[in-house]
């Protein structure tokens, strides 16, 4: 309630339907930190802190008194402050059903359709379709698939979400059609192999029903709750906030607070307060002011206030769109069209346009388009009334700078309709389509003469108005002025191009690096400008249409298919069957646990990692003075601290608990905080002071081979004499290519939770794929013996590599800050500490020599492969081996030299990801056999087929390789892909579209699995209990991090044991019950845990054996009753170690080999290198699936994960080693919106493996190569593109190929008017 001055400091708001009254929170806390930490609601997760990823949405539901209803929106907790849902109804996944009530229809169609694999990420999306739902109960299936814009996943590759939702949309039928279009069901192929395409049973779905959804609470429609809110002044330490209800309030606050910042979405205030540590002490929310919410149009123009936010203003764009004559709402298309590709649903839910055109970002989306458009901004003040201005360039006077009073408050901005002979567009370049921030954009408008008989028209008035070209917004201003009196016809382009580059230059070294591409991508958009003008007066080329008319793909599609059980088997059998991950339900609920939810103990601590920012020095001091002076901080830990060796590392301890006396990268920890909140443990991290003498890094592997910086000698592979295999060849070429490296982006950051017990005793819960390192590196800092550290991990929130080692280096500083201290101590990294300080996929070059004949057989290849490794070696050279050891990949090469080095430099060190160097070396392998085909004029998937490995041949290793799938699956993706068809449209395409081509490839793979020459790590241990009433515990050794592998192992368990998976528990993976365990890594671990598996439970059953002959009526408890009374032990361990083979050259030989082969078709701009798949086929051999639904998860997953490594995923690294892209803005991973249109898997039927658990195959990593095929689709658009310009011939193009590169090898007349970057400058950024 207000008190008598009319100010309350209450916040009152329902979270669940529960009533929340609070007057003692701290408005610097978010929704999200209210949630978890206050209410205990851990099912929304923290994935990124900065709006990025999804992981924390909520639904928000609001009363609106004038139109009477309930509006709900899907918001990001992360960055709403909690001062800001006062009188607002929140949802949280908790809200909408339980495992131990009901799941929601979204929670069951998500687990039940394969949709959560780790999990982390399944809150946010399933409350992004509730929200969805709760505004449009029967979506189409487009509007299911936009919802998703704002949310990430890691792990599924999108394609089982969707499958999911579809069923909750207009237009489902089933499940889809299967192969031959037949709808869900079992049918024979080709052979009269039964084949199912049915992961899910639809008919077990819950009716979704809408009317028994929770009501809005009543109380918020009273007049007293939302209407007449009180002015609320919530003051914290720090902070105060204001929620004035007047414009005169707001205004003579602004005047008492000039400095106050103006907080509606916070999405630009919140992102700054985090990442910057910066306090603004007084926050001023407008939410109760109508003038600052009216949106008004007249005749000529519209009026949107400076709160309206985003999503309202494009609503709003959309019914008046419906009432304008055409010529009006042109304006207002180009930005309902700008606003498609700003930010995602969450943020354009709370954020408004005021704060855009106030933050005044160089890069804002709206900017460019309100100033191109001649928009007016009207401000009030408190002492200075209303003004009101042009919206010109003038406005922005520096970055990020405004030429506005500090008293000013934005009330309003007016945008005129557009004149009927005006014509306006807007563009806009990420590296993402959906969801990310532009590299460069524009907004254009042009005023033509009125004209008779459709004649040329001359340009009356015209505006260019640039993003990404500068510190702030500019304009075109010599262009705009020649374009004055010109005629609209395409020959202006010539003169504007050149005037453009006048116009927009930038120097070599600009932030934002990319420099040519920025400066072609402006002359680009003109183009595009100029042709889609031309198109409405005039006409335009058909092939030239292609330069602005966007490819619709329309909703995506996609088969899923595989082999059926034989029909005798038992129905209590799931093995080869799609049974759906065992915790799917707890994660869709939030149930399920990850360290971060883990409850806090009495008396523990956060850790705040204190972090070298430099690359390379000396510590010449460090004073945490000014952090433990901080009320809350109670320690600094630092090497002094360290009770046993400082001294850890995974092979060889070449690392650090804490750096001592030098610091090695960016990121190097240093020390420890321990403080009472997270929050403040990273700010008094942030306290601590280092001085350093700073020394000469080494970032980039070209720097490395300079400065002969290597770890450890050269590795060498191969057979023959390259030499004479030479110069008895047709052709010899030689080249260079580079790979980027790849950030991991598990969706859970790296955790821990360190307890120390008795004596030495320490329990270690941890996000680790290797609880037994994790158990060493923490007793090697401890100085203890292994068996005082248990160490636990129930699930992680992803993986994917990035765990295997570098969890147990930041384990072992939790660990010792917890004996230190004394404390239970935890922390979970942020997203942008976690990118900085753990290490990613290796980036790598490879200079080579092939050697070939002129009917496309390879003769002899010579390859010299670097690795950017790092700053220490954790597992690089491993990773070289593979890269090496397998660059033969799919092909028989007669002769071979492969040599390669892991470069030392400094940057973090670098680590394992899924694929394991595979990738980097088959990559080269797959470029090199694609230039080949180029040089020989061969189809490439003719040159594929004439090196590929047949049964019996021998790799360069002396492997023979025995029951070769390769051409099997290679075949029938050509086959099902319908290839021929494929390729013949896409030049059909290509010949008629000159701006827009399509490119095809089919891409083999071949994965050899093993952990190599390290023969010992191929063992497993199980353990099984069966306790009296028949339930039963299994624990074996492999962790799981969303890949299934429990869920594969209680089918095991349960096959043997012949009873349902239901009665099997598996809790959790503990060093303590089933000790030594090889990491759950190399695609392995189903093999050698499942193995052990089966042995623990062949001992039981056999155990049981007796008492089941003697009751064969008997049931599983009966037995089990039985031999307990006849003291019959009740539990097992279960080991299995594989069987190796040892090669002619004394080797260990590979377990086996995975083989699968995809083919992709794609579409590409030429003029901005926007690219999109529009199909993808993929036929894998997993052996006899375990369960299809869980490899066609990993299958797709991977793709998914892979095309981002091929077309997107770049890390931007400035030349002193500073990781700029340390977030979801910055660092782009696949969305919903980039998975292949139609996506289509097959595993390979009748192939079992003998060398595996009941036949199967490891899944993991082989599929991951296969997205190269989108690389090398893309490849071959580029290609038709030059081949346009007049340019023939192989070309090069490194890895990823992203829009930057894609544009700039499709040379045209665009690209050729760029001046080339000055290379003596330093520029901005550099590949590591
Ligand atoms: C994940 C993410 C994605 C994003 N994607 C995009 C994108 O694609 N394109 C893009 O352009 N931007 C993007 N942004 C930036 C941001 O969302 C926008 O700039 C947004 O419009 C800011 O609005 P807000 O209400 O959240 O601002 P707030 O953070 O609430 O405020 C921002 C600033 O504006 C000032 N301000 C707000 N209203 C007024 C007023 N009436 N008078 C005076 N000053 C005022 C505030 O004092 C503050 O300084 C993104 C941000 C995030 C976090
Ligand atoms: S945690 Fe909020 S969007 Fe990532
Ligand atoms: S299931 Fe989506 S991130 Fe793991």
């Amino acid at each position: 309630m207000a008190d008598q001055s009319g100010t309350s400091n209450l916040l009152r708001f329902f979270v669940n339907g529960k009533k929340v009254e609070r007057d003692d929170v701290d408005p610097e806390l978010t929704l999200l930190q209210f949630l978890r930490t206050k209410l205990r609601l851990c099912g929304t997760k923290l994935g990124c802190g900065e709006g990025g990823c999804g992981a924390c949405t909520v639904m928000i539901s609001q009363y609106s008194h004038e139109e009477q209803k309930v509006r709900h929106h899907a918001i990001n907790a992360c960055l709403v402050p909690i001062c800001a849902v006062d009188g607002c109804a929140v949802v949280t996944v908790e809200g909408i059903g339980s495992t131990k009530t009901r799941l929601h229809a979204v929670q069951e169609r998500i687990s039940k359709c394969h949709g959560s694999q780790c999990g982390f990420c399944t809150p946010g999306i399933v409350m992004s379709m509730y929200t969805l739902l709760r505004n449009n109960p029967q979506p189409s299936q487009a509007e299911m698939e936009s919802a998703f814009e704002g949310n990430l996943c890691r792990c599924t590759g999108y394609r089982p979400i969707l499958e999911g939702f579809k069923s909750l949309t207009k237009e489902f039928c089933c499940s889809g059609p299967g192969p031959g279009g037949q709808c869900c069901m079992t049918m024979k192929d080709k052979d009269g192999v039964e084949v199912s395409s049915t992961l899910y049973d639809v008919s077990k779905f819950t009716p979704y029903d809408p009317s028994q959804e929770p009501i809005f609470p009543p109380e918020l429609m009273t007049a007293d709750w939302s209407k007449e809110r009180p002015f609320l002044v919530v003051k914290g330490e720090r902070v105060t906030w204001y929620r004035p209800t007047s414009l005169k309030e707001l205004l003579a606050l602004k005047h008492g607070f000039p400095r106050a910042k103006i907080v509606v979405g916070n999405t630009e205030v919140g992102v700054e307060v985090k990442f910057r540590n910066l306090v603004y002490p007084v926050l001023i929310s407008p939410s109760e002011i109508n003038e600052l919410h009216t949106i008004q149009s007249s005749e000529t123009e519209l009026t949107v206030g400076a709160a309206v936010t985003l999503t309202e203003f494009g609503h709003a764009m959309e019914e008046l769109i419906k009432t304008l004559p055409e010529h009006k709402s042109r304006v207002l298309l180009a930005f309902v069209d700008m606003l498609r590709w700003f930010a995602g649903h969450q943020i354009r839910n709370v954020a408004a346009i005021g704060g855009n055109i106030m933050t005044a970002s160089p890069i804002s989306d709206l900017n460019p388009l309100l100033v191109a458009a001649k928009s007016q901004l009207t401000f009030v003040s408190f002492n200075g009334g209303t003004r009101t201005i042009p919206f010109t360039t003038d406005f922005f006077t520096g970055y990020r700078k405004v030429a506005v009073g500090e008293a000013e408050v934005l009330q309003s901005v007016t945008i005129p309709f557009t004149g009927p002979n005006e014509y306006f567009y807007g563009f806009k370049q990420a590296k993402r389509r959906e969801d990310d921030i532009a590299i460069v954009n524009a907004g254009m408008r042009v005023r033509l003469s009125e004209t008779e008989n459709n004649t040329t028209r001359t340009v009356e008035d015209c505006s260019l108005a640039f993003g990404g070209m500068a510190a702030v917004i500019v304009t075109a201003k010599q262009t705009e002025q020649m374009l004055i009196g010109k005629e609209w016809t395409k020959d202006l382009f010539s003169e504007a191009s050149k005037t453009l580059i006048d116009d927009l230059p930038l120097d070599s070294s600009a932030p934002g690096g990319k420099i040519e591409y920025r400066r072609s991508l402006t002359i680009s958009f003109f183009f595009k400008f100029l042709l889609s003008v031309l198109n409405c007066v005039g006409t335009v080329e058909p092939e030239d249409l292609s330069a602005f008319q966007r490819t619709e793909p329309g909703s995506s599609k996609s088969v899923q298919v595989f082999q059926e059980v034989p029909s005798d088997q038992s129905a209590d059998d799931t093995i080869g069957r799609p049974l759906a991950h065992v915790r799917a339900e707890h994660q869709a609920t939030g149930e399920a646990v990850y360290i971060d939810d883990m409850p806090s103990l009495e008396d523990q601590r956060y850790i705040g990692f204190v972090c070298s920012s430099k690359a390379h020095a000396i510590i010449k001091s460090v004073d945490a003075s000014s952090a433990l002076a901080m009320e809350g901080v109670s320690h600094f830990i630092s090497v002094k601290d360290v009770p046993g060796s400082n001294e850890i590392g995974v092979l060889v301890p070449d690392e650090t608990v804490f750096a001592d006396g030098k610091v090695y990268c960016i990121g190097h920890v240093i020390g420890v905080v321990l403080a009472t909140t997270q929050k403040l443990a990273r700010e008094a991290a942030a306290a601590v002071r280092v001085e350093y003498e700073e020394l000469e890094p080494i970032i980039t592997i070209e720097q490395a081979i300079k400065a002969e910086s290597f770890i450890g000698d050269p590795m060498s592979f191969g057979k023959g004499d390259c030499e004479s295999a030479f110069s008895s060849s047709d052709f010899v070429k030689e080249g260079e290519m580079r790979i980027g490296g790849q950030e991991h982006f598990y969706l859970e950051t790296q955790a821990s939770l360190a307890v120390p017990g008795e004596e030495d005793e320490m329990t270690l819960y941890t996000s680790t794929q290797n609880p037994s390192l994790s158990q060493t590196a923490a007793a090697t800092a401890l100085g203890v013996p292994s068996n005082r550290v248990v160490c636990k991990v129930k699930r992680m929130g992803g993986g994917f590599g990035g765990k295997e080692t570098r969890a147990s280096m930041l384990s072992a500083a939790a660990v010792v800050a917890a004996r230190v201290s004394g404390h239970p101590t935890r922390f979970m990294l942020d997203r942008d500490e976690d990118m900085a300080i753990t290490g990613q996929k290796h980036p790598f070059l490879a200079k080579f020599k092939v050697g070939f004949n002129k009917d496309g057989k390879v003769t002899a290849l010579d390859i010299k492969l670097y690795s950017n490794g790092g700053w220490s070696l954790d597992l690089s050279g491993t990773v070289m081996t593979k890269a090496a050891g397998r660059i033969d990949h799919c092909y028989y090469w007669p002769t071979l030299a492969v040599t390669g080095w892991v470069c030392r430099t400094h940057l973090p060190s670098n680590t394992a990801f899924r694929g394991f160097g595979a990738t980097q070396g088959n990559m080269y392998t797959e470029s090199i056999i694609t230039d080949v085909a180029g040089w020989c004029s061969l189809p490439a998937e003719e040159v594929r087929e004439k090196n590929m490995y047949r049964t019996g041949d021998q790799t360069f290793y002396l492997q023979k390789l025995e029951n070769v799938t390769l051409l099997r699956c290679w075949k029938e993706v050509i086959d099902r892909a319908n290839l021929d068809k494929l390729k013949s449209d896409a030049a059909q395409f290509n010949k008629t579209n000159r701006w827009k081509k399509r490119g095809v490839a089919v891409i083999p793979t071949k994965f050899a699995i093993g952990f190599g020459q390290a023969g010992f790590m191929h063992q497993a241990g199980a353990f099984i209990v069966v306790y009296v009433d028949g339930s039963v515990l299994l624990t074996h050794g492999g962790t799981e991090m969303g890949q299934g592998l429990h869920t594969k192992m209680i089918q095991i368990c349960s096959r043997v044991l012949a009873i349902p998976t239901s009665k099997i528990f598996l809790s959790e993976t503990s060093t303590d019950t089933v000790p030594n365990t090889s990491p759950t890594a190399a695609s392995l671990s189903t093999d050698l845990n499942g193995g052990a598996v089966k042995n623990a439970a062949e001992k039981i059953r056999d155990r049981l054996e007796p008492f089941k002959t003697k009751n064969p009526d008997g049931s599983w408890e009966d037995w089990v009753q039985a031999a307990y009374q006849d003291k019959v032990p009740l539990s097992a361990t279960g080991f299995y170690g594989s069987p190796l083979e040892i090669l002619e050259n004394g080797k260990i030989a590979f377990l086996y080999f995975c083989y699968g082969a995809a083919c992709a078709q794609v579409e590409i701009d030429t003029l901005t290198g926007d690219s999109q798949v529009l199909k993808t086929e993929i036929v894998m051999d997993v052996g006899n699936s375990l369960n299809p639904a869980i490899d066609i998860g990993q299958i797709e997953g991977a793709f998914v994960q892979g095309m981002g490594y091929f077309t997107m995923e770049e890390s931007v690294v400035s030349p002193n080693g500073f990781l700029f892209s340390r977030g979801p803005g910055t660092y782009k991973i696949p969305g919903f919106a980039d998975i292949p249109k139609e996506f289509n898997v097959a595993l390979l039927r009748s192939a079992p493996n003998e060398r595996a658990v009941y036949s199967s195959k490891a899944i993991g990593e082989p599929p991951l190569f296969l997205a190269s095929s989108v690389f090398y689709a893309i490849k071959d658009a580029i290609s038709a593109a030059r081949s346009d310009a007049g340019l023939t011939g192989v070309f090069r193009l490194d890895s990823p190929a992203t829009v930057e590169r894609i544009r700039m090898a499709c040379v045209d007349h665009v690209t050729k008017q760029v001046p080339p970057v000055d290379p003596t400058a330093t520029p901005w950024a550099i590949m590591p």
